[in-house]
């Protein structure tokens, strides 16, 4: 498979970005230091962080992601680091974390930025010790990862703003990747709105549509905050609400937004970084808002609150056990959820029932998370 053939794009940044991960990933290297992707939101930095790994000659290996964001500090550091039985109340048996289920895989550290002060320098001895040490226990085990983070915050402001130390900084830094804002991507903007406007026109059913010469312009110059992800879903909403072949720069409803802020990388807050992954985690299932998507599951992760009110039904009662990734009990949750409330008939038909589209549910999610 060609390197990186998911991230579309020929401008002379993405060109310059797969030569270097040409030169990264040479065949048969299987010790790679730590990258780290950088770049403004809906850039692409979980695509290239996933094509990366299947470039790379651990392609065959595991692949895990966590969203340091997505869990509060003490979970976290069970989830990524493992626990021996009896380490807290309710950890009735021992479980291996992610940094070890990523074992001769690879690890995906997004939203870096966001990782707590007390987890940074236990990662930092991960990073240069390669072992991780299970909550509760004795020894360290040896763990073979290699260690792709991604950030939409400009992290080296944050070294100089004191919220990120600058030694994990360096360490993670050792090849750093910059996922161009899609506003610098010249004629890009053209090709990957045609890809997804011929995407989106399979996946309807709708009949094969071109953009015209005002359209083109249009997308030119508009200054795509949002970026990529920005463009797909504008290119899907055209595809779904319009039958015509031709498709024109009113019918793409763009307005000429403010130019963004000259800071290269915008600092989301906690909020904006729930709201992207609730977006993102949707975008994933299909808009299929019937159940709460999987990197949402439990009710310790802010995105599933957000995804709560999105849906805005009294969903059941809080689980008494935190479930992890894989779906085995984490941790009994002790009197952070409000007690069980009955409720008549199935959730999801309820939930499907109130809230049956797509746009209602980017509109909830926007309010609750703005
Ligand atoms: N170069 C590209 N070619 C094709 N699709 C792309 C490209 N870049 C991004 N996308 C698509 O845009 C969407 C957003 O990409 P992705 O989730 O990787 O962005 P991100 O930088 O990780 O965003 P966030 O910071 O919000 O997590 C996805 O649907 C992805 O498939
Ligand atoms: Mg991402």
């Amino acid at each position: 498979m060609e390197l990186l053939s998911e991230l579309l794009g020929d401008s002379p940044v993405m060109t310059a970005l797969r030569e270097t991960v040409r030169r990264l990933l040479q065949p048969g290297r299987t010790r790679l230091p730590p990258i780290l992707i950088q770049g403004e939101t809906g850039t692409g930095k979980g695509l290239l962080a996933r094509g990366l790994q299947a470039g790379s000659a651990r392609a065959d290996r595991p692949f895990v992601e966590i969203n340091c964001a997505a869990l509060p500090a003490t979970l976290l550091e069970a989830e990524m680091f493992g626990f021996e039985r009896g380490a807290f109340t309710d950890a009735r048996q021992a479980k291996r974390g992610l940094f070890q289920t990523a074992h001769t895989g690879t690890i995906f550290l997004d939203e870096i930025g966001l990782l707590p002060a007390d987890l940074q320098a236990k990662f930092l001895k991960v990073v240069e010790d390669r072992r991780v040490r299970r909550l509760g226990a004795t020894r360290d085990e040896a763990v073979d990862v290699w260690i792709i983070a991604a950030s939409n915050e400009n992290l080296q402001a944050a070294v100089r703003e004191g919220k990120f130390r600058q030694d994990l900084y360096h360490r993670l830094s050792v090849v750093s990747l910059e996922m161009p804002p899609l506003r610098e991507r010249g004629d890009d903007v053209v090709m990957l709105a045609e890809r997804f406007l011929a995407l989106a026109s399979a996946d309807y059913g709708r009949p094969p549509a071109r953009l015209d010469e005002a359209a083109r312009a249009r997308l030119l110059a508009y200054q795509w905050p949002g970026n990529v992800r920005e463009l797909g879903n504008i290119i899907e909403r055209v595809a779904l609400l319009s039958e015509a072949p031709i498709i024109t720069a009113n019918l793409l409803d763009l307005e000429p937004g403010p130019a963004p802020s000259a800071a290269p990388l915008a600092a989301l807050s906690a909020v904006d970084v729930v709201r992207n992954h609730l977006m993102s985690a949707l975008e994933h299932t299909g808009w299929n808002i019937s159940a709460p998507p999987a990197s949402c599951a439990s009710p310790a992760i802010p995105c599933w609150r957000g995804w709560r009110s999105a849906v805005s039904t009294p969903i059941p009662a809080c689980p008494s056990v935190v479930t992890s990734s894989d779906g085995s009990p984490l941790a009994r949750r002790a009197g952070r959820c409000p007690p069980p409330q009955k409720r008549r008939g199935s959730g999801a038909t309820r939930h499907s029932s109130l809230l049956d589209s797509r746009e209602a549910a980017v509109r909830r999610i926007r309010t609750r998370w703005s």
